[in-house]
This record gives C-alpha cells, structure tokens and sequence, in this order.
C-alpha cells in the first residue's frame, strides 16, 4: 500500500495572548513587576504520529477541543507543525470547517471560482464545473446571493459541493455531514462512497460515531491532542463509546 500521508511526531502549540494590559500604566506597573506574560501556550497536538495509506477511509475522533480540526489543517498544509515532519503526496480538497475559505461577503458564484483559484484550478475549468457544483448544492434560486445570508446546511452544501466537484486524491471531511438535512446527507454519503471506490482517500472527522462506523476502514482517537487510539473502526468506536458509560 501506498503511504499518502505521513506524520512524525506532530506538535502543534497555539500562542494564546492574553493578560493584555489595558493601559500603558498599567504596563508599566506589570514591567517593573515582572509580571507581564506575553502568552500562554495550547498545546493542541502532541507528538502524533501516523500513516494514511492510498484508499484509506480514515475516521477521526475525540472530544471537542482534541485536536481533530488542527490535525486536517497540518495535513490540508494550512498551518505549519510547530514541532515534527508532515509529508503528503496527491492532491488535496480539503472541506474543513464551515466557511473556512470562504469569503462572507462574496455571492455563491463567485465564491466557487475563490474557491477554485484556491485549489489551483482555472477559470475557464471551473466555469466547466460550476453548473454541476450549483446543482449538486441546490442552491440555484441562490448563487447570486451574499453568502452571508445563507444557513450553516446551506454553507455546508455549498463547500461539500465545491470539494467533491473534482476527484481529488485526499477527500478531506471535518465535521459536515451533520450539518446538511437527511436528503443533502444522504446525497453526500453517496458521493464520498462514490469517491472511495474511485479511490480517494478520505479523512473524515464527525460527531456522529454512526456516520464513522458505516463509512471508514480505520479510525483514530485524539485525546487531548494525544493519539489515544488507532485501530480498526468498530475497535477505536466502541471504546470511545464506552466513555459515556
Ligand atoms: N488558531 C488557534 N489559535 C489558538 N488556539 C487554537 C487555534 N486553533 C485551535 N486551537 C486550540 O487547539 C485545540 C484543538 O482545537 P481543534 O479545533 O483542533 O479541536 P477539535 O477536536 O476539532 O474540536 P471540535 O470537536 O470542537 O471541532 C483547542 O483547545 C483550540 O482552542
Ligand atoms: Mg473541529
């Protein structure tokens, strides 16, 4: 098997600011105090380590805050591990976070072809495109519309639909088949099956340990930003369940 994503040792640590004085007075007080802490550090991933291979339908797991949305940006390359190697081959569509490359204030059309220019794809290739992403969205009494105004299923629709217009070699999921209605998840569902078979690996993150049961071949558990668990899905979901138990 191919290895498409490879992760040695990832940190990542946030900069959290805070203790911010609110005036230079105070500053000054705080300085010949030795007070001032210029930030915090969050450790949102720690040491994780892990191999996606070609066709792999991975599964991403854990509470909120665990990591999970760090982990797809590392690998999608939109942000940079503080400490560790990060290497992926193919290419990448990455779905991460509602209106995450997105810009509000931009109508649904022209929102495809940002959208578009950002996964390196041409004008002239996304006008190809663009009327089977608005239909695929249903969002055609829309696209002219600020997308501002639209609903998180409408914002959801309308990303999936961009994501999935090409069969990109990594499918990246965080957290969007909840958001859509039980048609749109369901023409969803189809469409990443549909992705799978053609071979495109797929890195989903939901809530709905359900959705992750009946679409991944393995899973992995965040705890804390620590790798807890990377084994088979039925495995990896049933321990997470039992910690409601
Ligand atoms: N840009 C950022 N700046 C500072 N802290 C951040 C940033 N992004 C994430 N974090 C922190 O990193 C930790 C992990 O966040 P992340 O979004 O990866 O969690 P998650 O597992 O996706 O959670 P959820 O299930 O709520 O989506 C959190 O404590 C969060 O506050
Ligand atoms: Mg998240």
């Amino acid at each position: 098997m191919r290895t498409v994503i490879e992760a040695n040792n990832v940190t990542m640590r946030f900069r959290l600011y805070q203790d911010r004085p609110d005036s230079l007075k105070e500053l000054l007080i705080k300085l010949t105090q030795r007070q001032v802490k210029k930030y915090d550090e969050l450790v949102a991933l720690s040491q994780v380590s892990l191999k996606v291979y070609s066709g792999d339908v991975l599964g991403i797991i854990g509470l909120n805050g665990s990591g999970k949305s760090t982990l797809l940006k590392l690998i999608a390359g939109i942000l940079k591990p503080t400490e560790g190697t990060l290497v992926r081959t193919g290419a990448i569509s990455p779905l991460i976070e509602l209106g995450a490359g997105f810009d509000m204030d931009l109508t649904a059309r022209e929102n495809v072809f940002l959208n578009g220019a950002v996964l390196g794809f041409s004008k002239a290739a996304m006008a190809e495109k663009y009327d089977g992403i608005i239909e695929f969205s249903e969002l055609q009494e829309f696209q002219d519309v600020p997308i501002k105004s639209f609903s998180s299923g409408m914002l959801a629709r309308l990303g999936f639909s961009i994501a999935t217009s090409t069969q990109p070699e990594i499918l990246i999921v965080d957290e969007i088949l909840g958001v859509g209605d039980f048609l749109f998840k369901e023409k969803s569902e189809n469409r990443i099956l549909e992705m799978m078979s053609g071979g495109t690996t797929v890195l989903l993150v939901s809530h709905a340990i359900k959705d992750i049961e009946k679409l991944c071949t393995r899973a992995i558990w965040l705890d804390k930003g620590v790798k807890h668990m990377d084994a088979g899905t039925d495995e990896v979901c049933s321990a997470y369940k039992a910690l409601a138990d």
